[in-house]
């Protein structure tokens, strides 16, 4: 079975994800990771160095083979929906949860972060805000389940997962 979490950045599909596996006894997958394998360099020097539009393509291709490789949970990147190609190619081959979480609450997770190449702006929040416009529907639009991520615990979370599979 592959297991795909989607959501913005902040959302914790690493952490929730990471311990879903270990629950399930899957090996747990992140796109950034093995995207970062294949670039060589963190992701964001290569926003600076390439641009966006040569991330989303290797993006593409990362999450083409990860969603080939067999049984899985799978974190994808934030942006991992903007392809109509990569929401086609998740909702067919995995199971997808959203994990939805309002801006301000990812505000609050991430507003010392530096790592981020969408998140180096003056005004972070508003920009989370943007990108809760863009991305909800396309979430929804991508995934079989919809968890609340509010504050729970990533256990409590870990378990509203699992009674959705
Ligand atoms: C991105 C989110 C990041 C990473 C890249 C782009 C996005 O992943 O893929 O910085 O477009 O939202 P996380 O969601 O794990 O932060």
């Amino acid at each position: 079975m592959l297991i795909v979490l989607v959501g913005l950045p902040g959302s914790g599909k690493s952490t929730v994800g990471r311990q879903l596996a270990r629950r399930l006894g899957l090996p747990f997958r992140d796109s950034d990771h093995d995207i970062e394998a294949r670039i060589g360099c963190s992701i964001r020097e290569f926003f600076e160095r390439e641009g966006e539009a040569a991330f989303r393509d290797i993006e593409q291709e990362v999450i083409r083979e990860l969603t080939q490789v067999g049984p899985c949970v799978l974190a994808t990147g934030g942006g991992a929906v903007l392809r109509p190609a990569n929401r086609e190619q998740l909702r067919r081959t995995g199971c997808v949860v959203y994990l939805r979480s309002a801006p301000e609450e990812l505000f609050r997770r991430l507003r010392h972060d530096s790592q981020r190449p969408l998140l180096q702006v003056a005004d972070p929040l508003q920009r989370l805000r943007a990108l809760y416009e863009e991305r909800d529907p396309l979430y929804r639009e991508t995934c079989h389940y919809v968890i609340e991520t509010g504050r729970p615990s990533v256990s409590t979370l870990v378990n509203m997962v699992m009674m959705q599979l």
